[in-house]
């Protein structure tokens, strides 16, 4: 059972080639449900961290006392190999008490609520992909690049020193990162998006290969209805009694694709202030919220404009910034709505773990971890 104390630094194997980092010592983290899809993305993501090292690692109780090796298995489906300083840690069991103070969470839908707040109430800061604490008022629904002042919400949540965060969907962080600069501009009235989404959002084995082969699947369960709050979430106020809504009104048609990584999705937006195509990629262009913070995670370039007729293309664009960046293209104007474009970006990196990752990047920037 997990104790109500405070997470500490002192977990012992910190790997000896890592020195002090810009004056800090590097911090430990364990990642949750570390053996699946986006597990195995942490565990690639933090082997060079010049900030973070793995320490532990936990998954379900068929995994426990296991090696991380052993207990991934023939599931490892990166193209690189599995970091030595991984491949012999033991597997935790879900709910064993950790040391590190950040927690990565890539757990199943269907055990990460309650596992997320026990370990938030024995003082850890939960990072999470989970969908299950998204909407809770008062737990932060981040891109640092967009909202990052609702972090100040950790401060009103009721887990002692601990604290649960999350990114968004692995498709409205792409959607939401395009729509953000042009809410700022001009005010976003409403979106109509039609999502292509890869496989590996569906985790590991996913969707059988009979099913997607050859074939869209013009239906991912749950999905839709996650668009339109999480849109209105990240992009609303911080109040006094959480996030007030940003009031854009979305409709969206979510698709499975046959396509490995990379969710693209084409866009129609309407403005609440008419602006010119000029002033439109004028602000997409000038979009750097995070240009002065040198988060090691955030791209140069958040958004990337394409101008071909052609772009953006998963299999040409999804890897850029290393997975970070979203790449914008198509824009033109809609006969409906105002404007229309596609969005791409990776979404086990960017639309997961790299954004869990550059949450916990900003938390530590700003001094609470
Ligand atoms: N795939 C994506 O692109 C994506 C993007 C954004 C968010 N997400 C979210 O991220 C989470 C992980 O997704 P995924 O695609 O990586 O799924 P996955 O490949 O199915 O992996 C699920 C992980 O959860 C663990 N797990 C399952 N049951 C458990 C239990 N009872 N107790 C503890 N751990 C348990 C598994 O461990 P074992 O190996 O031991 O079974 C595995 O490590 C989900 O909540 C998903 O909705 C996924």
């Amino acid at each position: 059972m997990l104790t109500k104390s405070r997470a500490t630094a002192t977990v012992s194997k910190r790997p000896s080639q890592r020195g002090r980092q810009n004056g800090r010592e590097p911090i430990p983290v364990a990642v949750l449900g570390a053996t699946g899809t986006v597990g195995q993305r942490f565990i690639q993501l933090l082997e060079d961290h010049p900030w973070f090292y793995v320490a532990e690692v936990m998954a379900s109780d068929q995994s426990a006392g296991r090696t991380y090796t052993e207990a991934v298995g023939g599931r490892w489906k990166l193209t690189t190999r599995i970091p030595e300083s991984v491949a012999r840690l033991k597997m935790r069991s879900p709910g064993d008490p950790l040391k590190s103070p950040i927690l990565f969470s890539a757990l199943d839908a269907s055990v990460a609520g309650e596992l997320e707040e026990r370990y938030a109430r024995a003082g850890h800061l939960v990072s999470s992909n989970a969908r299950n604490h998204r909407l809770d008022p008062l737990v932060p629904l981040l891109i640092p690049e967009v909202n990052r002042d609702h972090i100040e919400l950790l401060d009103r949540q009721k887990f002692g020193g601990g604290g649960i965060l999350t990114n968004p969907n692995c498709s409205a962080i792409v959607f939401v990162m395009a729509l953000a600069p042009l809410h700022r501009e001009f005010g976003v009235e409403s979106l109509i998006v039609t999502t292509f989404q890869a496989t590996s959002g569906a985790g590991y084995p996913g969707v059988p290969s009979l099913d997607i082969l050859g074939n869209v699947i013009p239906y991912i369960p749950g999905e839709e209805l996650k668009m339109e709050p999480e849109t209105n979430k990240i992009l609303g106020r911080l109040g006094a009694k959480g996030i007030d809504p940003a009031g854009i009104t979305v409709s969206a048609s979510c698709h499975r694709v046959p396509v490995l990584d990379g969710h693209i999705m084409a866009m129609s937006v309407k403005l609440r202030r008419k602006a010119s195509l000029k002033a439109v990629l004028a602000a997409l262009r000038a979009f750097h919220p995070l240009q002065r913070m040198q988060l090691p995670s955030a791209p140069a370039e958040p958004l990337q404009i394409r101008e071909e007729d052609d772009r953006p293309q998963p299999r040409l664009d999804v890897d850029r910034a290393s997975g970070m960046g979203i790449t914008v293209g198509r824009i033109r104007p809609c006969p409906v709505l105002d404007w229309k474009f596609d969005a791409l970006g990776h979404n086990t990196i960017r639309g997961a773990a790299g954004a869990a990752i550059l949450n916990a990047e900003l938390l530590a920037h700003a001094g609470r971890i």
